[in-house]
């Protein structure tokens, strides 16, 4: 049968559509050597049976309950390492250049949250400590719901960080 310029067009469209991500996808990319960033905050993701007090922020609630299962609801310490040369840009939370930004890392179960910018933009990651990307293990994992809270609460999270760093390394 002789290949007309039609055919060859529906074949590409079905390509096109099968190569599509169906699945969740890390946007931020492994970032190598994130083990040896300075820490800047040592923190944790709460257990699933913690009761936070009534007039808790919205934003912390859902925080603490977006995590609650890690290490089957028992909580983790979580680490905070930033990228050497991007330190006073947290500090302030930006403006921050192109390239990996901010690791938190979980150290039960050693899920890493990789937060990154391009063009000013904040763009997420999930990965495991081999650097495979685990986004797809929780729907809590996804890189939209990522940003559906870092970009969302803007008051608190300003250009796609949230925490307050609170350790020694800034001097306070
Ligand atoms: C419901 C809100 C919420 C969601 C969803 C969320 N985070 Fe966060 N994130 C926080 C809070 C709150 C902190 C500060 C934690 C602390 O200080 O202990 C934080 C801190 C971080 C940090 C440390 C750097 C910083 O200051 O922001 C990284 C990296 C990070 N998140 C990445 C991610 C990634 C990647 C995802 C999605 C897989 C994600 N976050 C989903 C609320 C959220």
């Amino acid at each position: 049968m002789p290949i007309k310029p039609a055919m060859v067009q529906c074949l590409l469209i079905f390509f096109f559509f099968l190569n599509q991500p169906v699945a969740a996808e890390s946007v931020a990319s492994y970032p190598e050597g994130w083990e040896t960033w300075p820490i800047v905050k040592e923190s944790m993701t709460l257990p699933a049976d913690t009761v936070l007090p009534p007039d808790t922020s919205l934003f912390i609630q859902e925080s603490v309950k977006a995590y609650n299962w890690i290490n089957e609801g028992r909580g983790s310490a979580l680490t905070i390492r930033v990228h050497p040369d991007k330190l006073e840009q947290y500090q302030s939370h930006g403006h921050y250049t192109d390239g990996p930004t901010v690791v938190a890392v979980s150290e039960v179960d050693g899920i890493i949250w990789v937060t990154e910018h391009i063009a000013g933009i904040a763009i997420y990651g999930s990965y495991n400590r081999k650097g495979e990307d685990v986004s797809e293990m929780h729907p809590t994992l996804d890189p939209d719901f990522c940003h559906g809270c870092h970009n969302t609460y803007q008051d608190i999270c300003i250009n796609g960080t949230c925490a307050e760093p609170v350790l020694e390394i800034f001097g306070r």
